[in-house]
């Protein structure tokens, strides 16, 4: 019984990885997938507020190698810096900063914007990224109410993008191992 329930939870596991896999290369511009693909490419990625988790997103993402931190965009300078800062031993290239995450949105050197801001913020940023044609990677709660959440799930099948709430205790496989025994 022990066995069979390790082997589900390992088989979902792997099937979700998949399925994951599926579905972000769909959406990936003939650009950015060109990047994916090879051995130098790259994801480019703008990353929003970054004062705790943000920086600390910063440094995972920077730490990926198929991955560079090309903008870091917060209202508050020091946030900036302390962040640009943070992935200096991860990566050469030194991020540019940018007080308004709009005008990092402008850039077609972006594929994808990381977004740690305050709750309020997540819906209306991760929809004006789809907008610009930016995959997303949003921190939970991804909105205020249930209306928000499905207006981020129709802007990524308009805009054929990529979102992914940061909710990743639900993947983590000793939670999810916890939440099975609790339900028997
Ligand atoms: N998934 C997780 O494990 C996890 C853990 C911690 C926090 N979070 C989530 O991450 C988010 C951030 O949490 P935190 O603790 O880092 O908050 P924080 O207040 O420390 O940092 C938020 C940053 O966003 C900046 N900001 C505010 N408005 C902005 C804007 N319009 N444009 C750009 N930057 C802006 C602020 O200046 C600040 O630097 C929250 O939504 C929180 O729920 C998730």
């Amino acid at each position: 019984m022990e066995n069979s329930r390790r082997d589900f939870v390992k088989k979902t596991v792997l099937g979700t990885s998949a399925l994951t896999i599926g579905g972000i290369l769909p959406g990936f511009s003939a650009k950015s997938y060109a990047r994916i693909i090879g051995a130098n490419s790259k994801i480019i990625v703008s990353m929003m507020g970054v004062n705790s988790r943000g920086k600390a997103l910063a440094r995972n993402f920077a730490n990926q190698k198929n991955c560079e931190i090309a903008h870091i965009c917060d209202v508050d300078s020091r946030a900036i810096a302390a962040c640009t800062e943070a992935i200096k031993e991860r990566q050469s290239k030194v991020p540019k900063g940018f007080g308004d995450f709009r005008k990092s949105l402008e850039s077609k050197d972006i594929d994808a914007m990381v977004i740690a801001a305050p709750d309020h913020w997540h819906a209306p940023a991760s929809l004006l990224a789809m907008q610009a044609g930016k995959h997303v990677y949003v921190e939970k709660p991804c909105s205020h109410n249930p209306a928000e959440g499905e207006m981020l799930v129709e802007a990524a099948e308009k805009y054929n993008k990529v979102i992914q709430m940061g909710n990743q205790r639900r993947s983590w496989p000793n939670v999810i191992k916890a939440i099975q025994e609790m339900k028997l």
